[in-house]
């Protein structure tokens, strides 16, 4: 069967993960991108021997390496951030100086003031 755009080969890729549980397409120079689809359900994208992505038999994306820290999502981190800066800069104190009744500070100086974007502009998760 001929398949135009594709050369066949009958060697197996020198810089591909060995054993029979993995297809792997793209680059074959050690330094190479490469596309593996493993029978665990993962894949991987790596360039050279340094894995770029990982996509996780359970959907789970590592972006820039097969490890890492989960990342925060924009809209919750500007939640929480929105309710920092709210409590702060509303709070004050009761201040009692002398004879009478204590009452409230102003509120602190500086306040933290609106909050910028926290959001990645290529990027996007659940
Ligand atoms: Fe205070």
């Amino acid at each position: 069967m001929a398949i135009p755009g594709l050369y066949r080969r009958g060697a197996a890729l020198v810089s591909a993960p060995s054993g029979s549980d993995a297809l792997t397409i793209g680059a074959d120079a050690s330094a190479g991108t490469r596309l593996t689809f493993r029978t665990d359900g993962s894949v991987r994208i790596t360039q050279g021997a340094a894995v770029v992505v990982q996509i996780d038999a359970d959907g789970t994306v590592h972006l820039g390496g097969a490890a890492g820290e989960f990342v925060a999502l924009a809209n919750l981190v500007t939640a929480q951030l929105t309710a920092l800066q709210s409590a702060y800069d509303s709070h004050t104190h009761l201040y009692a100086p002398g004879p009478g009744a204590p009452v409230p500070t102003p509120a602190p100086i500086p306040l933290v003031g609106p909050l910028g974007p926290v959001a990645a502009t290529k990027a996007k998760a659940t």
